[in-house]
């Protein structure tokens, strides 16, 4: 057989095997509208040709639709080229490639994590499930907070704050879990001052929503649903900037500093939990890649950040750091304002088009000059992530 022959045959398999790879993810496309049951739940990933992060995930999709189908899950797995199904795409509000979805009653869910498979099924667990799962007994109890990082309860009988816990539930079931639970599921070390309650239980700790205090039930789940001190990716910083709280970062390289640094922020997390947590989250990050973007230069590693995301500006210690001394001597002097920012609003978009480029996330928001063929070009360079659009 001559090389090209030999070529082509390889090809011709190469993509019977692709497609035989599929079956657990169905194409779609605007049919769907007509054919669906009301009682069918849907995952759908809307792609463009083009699109290489589209590409990227193909196989992870894969995985997805052979782990639902074996489970036994009801959910159906598909996708569809947005390009060609513009009924259907428009119908799900699809801006950016790739955008994942869940359809769900007459309701569609917007997935805006990392792009794995373990945080996809979770959400397909999250979102697919009882909006609210109410924990019976102790056990389940124990079983939620074991399994989840930050666990929100609703605890006592029905009220108008359970209808208010339900409405936040429905727009926040695609980033955290919600339980109800009676009072005498909970530890007796946990006290409550009034019923109902809404309590999260993170951190080793629980905080009860307070409604003077706090203000609006859906911001302050908002606020209150990363661990207060947490490994941090572009996805959760991102999702951190809705929050309105600080973000004190160790900015890691491989040296010996840079595990000094990052205990030193672990420790006051940990010690000052409760001066600090209401306004200031901590974590640390692997490399500078997104900081760079924030401050427009090279940070020089290891290094620490603290980062208001409202307003895209940052702080850096004046002095070295060294102590948990010195690192309190920062965060009170970034929070009476001794500490002057730097950065600000004029950089938001270099810090997102550096999100993207780094292949973070999201949804890109699409203009109208998208027609054109350099998808991932200007994907990355041009379109403005938008997670709020819908
Ligand atoms: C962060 O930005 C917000 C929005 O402008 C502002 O109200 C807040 O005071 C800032 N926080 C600090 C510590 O500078």
């Amino acid at each position: 057989m001559s090389d090209k022959k030999t070529l082509v045959l390889s090809a011709f398999l190469l993509c019977a095997s692709v497609t035989s790879v599929w079956t657990f993810v169905e194409e779609l496309d605007d049919s769907l509208l007509d054919t669906r049951e009301e009682n069918d739940v849907w995952l759908i990933k809307f792609y463009a040709p083009w699109c290489s992060f589209c590409k990227q995930l193909d196989p992870v999709w894969h995985q997805i639709g052979s782990e639902l189908r074996s489970s036994g899950s009801h959910v159906n797995v598909g996708k569809c080229d947005a390009t060609a199904s513009l009924v259907l795409a428009k119908e799900f509000k699809v801006r950016g490639y790739p955008a994942i979805l869940m359809w769900k009653k007459d309701v569609k869910y917007n997935y805006l994590g990392a792009r794995t498979k373990e945080g996809i099924i979770e959400f397909v667990d999250r979102v697919s499930g009882p909006l609210i799962r109410p924990l019976t007994s102790m056990e389940l109890f124990q079983h939620a907070l074991s399994r989840h990082d930050v666990v929100f309860v609703y605890v006592g009988a029905s009220s108008p704050l359970k209808g208010v816990y339900s409405a936040a539930a429905q727009d926040l079931i695609i980033s955290t879990f919600f339980f109800s639970a009676s009072r005498d599921v909970l530890p007796k070390t946990v006290t409550l001052s009034s019923l109902p309650a809404v309590v999260v239980f993170k951190d080793g700790t629980y905080y009860s929503y307070n409604e003077v205090s706090d203000g609006e039930l859906k911001a302050w789940i908002n606020r209150e649903r990363f661990l207060n001190y947490m490994k941090v990716d572009s996805y959760t910083l991102y999702a951190m900037g809705e929050s309105g709280k600080l973000v004190l970062l160790a900015v890691l390289d491989d040296t010996q500093q840079s595990l000094r640094y990052k205990s030193l922020i672990q420790e006051v997390a940990q010690n000052y939990k409760d001066i600090y947590s209401r306004n200031i989250y901590f974590g640390f990050m692997e490399g500078n890649q997104y900081i760079n973007g924030l401050i427009m230069g090279e940070l020089s590693l290891p290094a620490i950040v603290m980062l208001n995301l409202s307003t895209d500006s940052y702080f850096l210690p004046l002095r070295p750091v060294d102590t948990e001394r010195h690192l309190l001597d920062f965060v009170d002097g970034v929070l009476d304002g001794s500490v002057q920012s730097q950065g600000g609003n004029t950089i938001t978009q270099q810090i997102r088009r550096l999100i993207y480029e780094s292949k973070a996330t999201l949804l890109a928001r699409f203009g109208s000059e998208d027609d054109e063929d350099d998808g991932k070009e200007s994907w990355c360079h041009r379109k403005i992530p938008n997670k709020k659009s819908d």
